[in-house]
């Protein structure tokens, strides 16, 4: 069954003296029910905004949706017990402890008292937080932060999570932990809709991919759909020195079906080629022509990050220090 279902949302938001910025234009999502879908965009594709709508914090401009049957818009009110929410606009206070925070939330959830205390020790067990739960918020690493935040939206049981770039900003270790609870949680039935900048994450953990670029869905399917949707594979080579850049670019354009991609560095190029073996072998054998020396040379399957590029032109995670 399709739990989340959003059609042709659009919102436009004009700042004072600005151009106005279409955040959604025209945005298609559906999301089964028990499964994890991850929205996978660049800063400012439309995300948190996504989530903003679904979630009942913001209405857009035009466009339907609907979370277990329920109209998101006409009935927020019977949205809102069955949501938890997550993210970039956490709502955590920083002078309650751990325990105090979730207790809170329990409180405003109507579970009463002891209820709540038990739902928030439960949750304090299971994201591993028993030596911090009575320690103030304030002084929580990163990590601490972003548990203690997912346990808050769990307290409530909600069938449907969403999550705002859970893991942006974590070490390796902490984005670990995060992908393992998540996994659990969708394990249990629950549905997810996850937003990230990273491919990584988004091949790890979802069922299926809406890539949003712009406002708007620009392809969707599992991982590797997407991947096969591109097509070929891809020749990459390493050059020990970055001043042979120009000369190699020109004998990958003659081997690939488009234009290489060059690292900023000059010294990492890649293409696009449909018959990758003999293209490396050309490769190879021109280098060795004309004495460039590699650093390394092989062939592989396009990844997510081919993914973005080729359909949006630029990757996923390029930092235009947009201000959040
Ligand atoms: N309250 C707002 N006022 C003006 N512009 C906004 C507002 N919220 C978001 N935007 C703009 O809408 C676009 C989409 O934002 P957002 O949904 O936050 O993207 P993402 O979460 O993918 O980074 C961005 O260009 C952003 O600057
Ligand atoms: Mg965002």
């Amino acid at each position: 069954m399709t739990f989340i279902i959003a059609s042709e949302l659009r919102k436009t938001y004009t700042p004072r003296g600005a151009d106005p910025v279409h955040a959604l234009d025209g945005l298609n999502l559906e999301v089964p029910q028990g499964t994890i879908k991850a929205l996978l965009g660049p800063n400012g594709a439309g995300k948190t905004t996504t989530v903003k709508v679904l979630t009942t914090l913001t209405k857009p401009d035009s466009g339907r949706a609907t979370i277990g049957g329920v109209d998101v818009l006409a009935s927020p009110e019977r949205i809102r017990p069955i949501i938890g929410v997550s993210g970039q606009y956490a709502a955590v206070d920083e002078n309650l402890t751990g325990f105090e925070n979730l207790d809170m939330v329990g409180r405003l959830y109507h579970l009463g008292s002891r209820a709540s205390r038990a739902r928030a020790t439960e949750l304090i067990e299971l994201f591993d937080l028993t030596e911090a739960q009575n320690r103030p918020v304030k002084g929580f690493s990163g990590g601490m932060r972003r548990r203690i935040d997912l346990a808050g939206a769990l307290v409530s049981r909600p069938q449907v999570l969403f999550l705002d770039e859970p893991t942006t900003g974590l070490d390796p270790r902490s984005r670990l932990g995060m992908w393992d609870i998540i996994q659990a949680l969708v394990g249990e039935g629950t549905t997810v809709l996850l937003t990230t900048q990273y491919l990584e994450e988004a091949d790890q953990l979802s069922d299926s991919i809406s890539v949003i670029d712009d406002g708007k869905v620009i392809a969707e399917g599992t991982s590797d759909e997407l991947k096969a949707s591109i097509g070929g594979q891809r020749v990459e080579i390493s050059l020990v020195n970055a001043g042979d850049s120009a000369v190699a670019q020109e004998v990958l354009a003659r081997v690939g079906s488009a234009a290489p991609t060059v690292s900023d560095d000059g010294r990492e190029l890649t293409v696009n080629a449909a018959a990758a073996p003999a293209a490396l072998r050309e490769v190879l054998g021109e280098f060795e022509r004309l004495g460039i020396p590699l650093y390394d040379a092989g062939m592989r399957r396009p990844t997510l990050d081919d993914v973005f590029l080729t359909l949006t032109g630029h990757m996923a995670t390029d930092d235009e220090e947009v201000a959040a």
